[in-house]
């Protein structure tokens, strides 16, 4: 009888865990289950199981490299985004995992900017790129580099693992919730002092008068033919005054460009012997047949793309959308291609207090590398998934299990006797006394989609965290992504594992192509676990 029960319990426990695999909703309810220890034990188990696997390292060359970059997604974020979409799926959320969840390795980033304990999102994208701690506010420069002095450029450039992969013959592209001009972006293909610098309307006209090109124009002008751009930030690319195609009345989406330039139409112009297309809405892009398009440069806002929540499902594409259209493109090349995907507006919401709009993009953000996953294979794909820098942002007061995420702590506060959330900031926005004193939150609905989580000290922007970030990693030589790192460390990593860039030495005559083939850890944990349930089956 006692083997009996066990031998469900493993059976169900088994079936979990390849419904957890394969990643098919299902709606695990664990109550009474986890009051077993054999519960436990054996998804600890499978556990052990899965790592003492790793001790063959997949040492292959990296055909393919992905970058998924959650800006300002912190450990706190990752821990509340998992929750939140455990519950989405009607878990009580804890034990749930998310598709970065699922990566075998992980490594701490240390994020600090050479002239910042706290850092911002230009000095970091500078490191994680290029390869080189930087400055904050300054982009695809050295430290020697100062912020917004056009004359410290020159000299001072350094080049991101997307050049190197370009150079190297793969196909290259960037994606992103922001403008393609936004920081993150553009540490990959521009050498600026002043992150603000987007078109030339942003520029001091010292720095133009001096020779300094704006970000938009470095977007085109510096590694000719990026094969896949798509992201926000319309506006920078057409002439001032310009009517928005989507806004054609709205002032405030009008083109900047002082110096008259259609940096588009341009585009267009030098690509028109390609197969280039230029798109901006979701049906023009969804129209597009990947295996006919090398090319694709889709502005689908004049600036950074809505919220996930905020989204007009019928003409913005979803980060997973964009995703899977540019690796369908990007996949073509025998060569392989490097891509950086930015999920941009986690750190929105969050200097806007706003979590529970951080934490959908985060979700959004885990969705499109679950898509990347299905396209891709750790064969031949190293796929790592880290953060520039985190935020002030945290999740506490005791909360029971399965508590929703955006809702209270069990008590009281034993001070003012007002309840309060789990979610709060350090800073921000959030902050607001009546009549002096807190806001009893119990007032106000503090689910809604752009509620502002309540902060110790008022800030019109909620600030950057200064501790560690997680880097994720799976596929070839994803093992060397491990301990404590400083954060420009991770490029080195990914141009070693894809031989590009300055390492070449272990990589011999062969290319990618000669490397015998293997199955992927994935393939072999799935069939290890069905090979485990028929066991389980035939025992009972
Ligand atoms: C660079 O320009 C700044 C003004 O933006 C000036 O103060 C500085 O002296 C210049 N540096 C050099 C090396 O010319
Ligand atoms: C907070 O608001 C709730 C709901 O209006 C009310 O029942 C409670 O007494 C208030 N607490 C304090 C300390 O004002």
């Amino acid at each position: 009888m006692a083997q009996r029960i066990v031998c469900t319990m493993m059976v169900r426990i088994l079936l979990l865990g390849s419904v957890m695999a394969l990643d098919v909703l299902g709606k695990p309810k664990f109550p009474d289950e986890e009051k077993n220890p054999s519960f436990w034990n054996m998804w600890a188990q499978r556990s052990l199981k899965q790592a003492l696997q790793l001790q063959e390292l997949n040492k292959n060359v990296a055909k393919n490299i992905i970058l998924f970059l959650g800006d300002g997604m912190g450990i706190p974020t990752v821990t509340a985004a998992r929750i939140l979409k455990g519950q989405l799926s009607g878990q009580s959320g804890e034990e749930f995992q998310m598709e970065m969840d699922k990566f075998p390795y992980v490594a701490l980033s240390k994020t600090y900017n050479t002239d910042a304990q706290v850092p911002d999102s230009a000095g970091t994208a500078t490191a994680y790129l290029c390869g080189v701690k930087a400055n904050e506010g300054t982009l695809g420069l050295s430290a020697a580099a100062v912020r917004s002095q056009c004359n410290t450029t020159q000299g001072n450039e350094v080049t991101s693992i997307l050049k190197w992969a370009k150079d190297a013959g793969k196909s290259v592209g960037i994606v992103t919730t922001t403008r393609i001009n936004h920081a993150t972006p553009s540490a990959a293909y521009a050498h600026c002092a002043d992150r603000d610098w987007f078109s030339d309307n942003e520029m001091p006209p010292e720095a133009v008068d001096a020779g300094c090109k704006d970000i938009a124009r470095q977007l085109f002008e510096n590694i000719p033919e990026i094969d896949v751009i798509m992201g926000g930030g319309r506006k920078y690319m057409f002439p001032m005054d310009t009517p928005d195609v989507e806004y054609p009345t709205e002032k405030q989406h009008f083109g900047t460009r002082k110096d008259g330039r259609n940096l588009v139409r341009e585009w267009k112009e030098r690509m028109k012997e390609k197969r280039a297309h230029y798109v901006w809405n979701k049906k023009e892009l969804l129209s597009l047949n990947p295996s006919k398009a090398d090319y694709i440069l889709g502005l689908f806002e004049p600036s950074d793309l809505p919220y996930n929540l905020e989204r007009n499902k019928e003409t913005d594409p979803s980060l997973t959308e964009m995703v899977d259209v540019a690796l369908k493109i990007l996949k073509k090349n025998p060569n392989g291609f490097f891509l950086l995907v930015e999920g941009g507006r986690i750190d929105h919401g969050h200097h806007d207090g706003k979590a529970k709009q951080a934490l959908h993009e985060t979700v959004e953000m885990d969705r499109a590398i679950g898509r990347a996953g299905l396209l891709t294979s750790t064969h031949e794909t190293l796929t790592v998934v880290t953060a520039d820098h985190s935020h002030v942002f945290n999740f506490g007061g005791y909360t029971r299990r399965g508590n929703n995420i955006f809702g209270l702590a069990p008590m009281m506060s034993d001070i003012d006797q007002k309840p309060f959330t789990s979610i709060l900031y350090g800073n921000g926005p959030g902050f607001k006394l009546i009549d002096g004193l807190r806001e009893n939150v119990s007032t106000v609905d503090y689910q809604q989609n752009n509620y502002q989580a309540q902060s110790a000290v008022p800030l019109r922007f909620e600030t950057h965290g200064g501790e560690d970030v997680a880097v994720f990693s799976k596929g070839p030589m994803a093992h060397l992504l491990h301990g404590v790192q400083e954060q420009n460390y991770i490029p080195h990593v990914m141009a070693y594992a894809a031989c590009v860039g300055q390492n070449h030495e272990h990589c011999g005559s062969s290319s990618s192509s000669a490397v015998s083939p293997r199955p992927s850890p994935a393939t072999t944990a799935i069939s290890t676990l069905a090979a485990a349930l028929t066991l389980a089956w035939l025992h009972c």
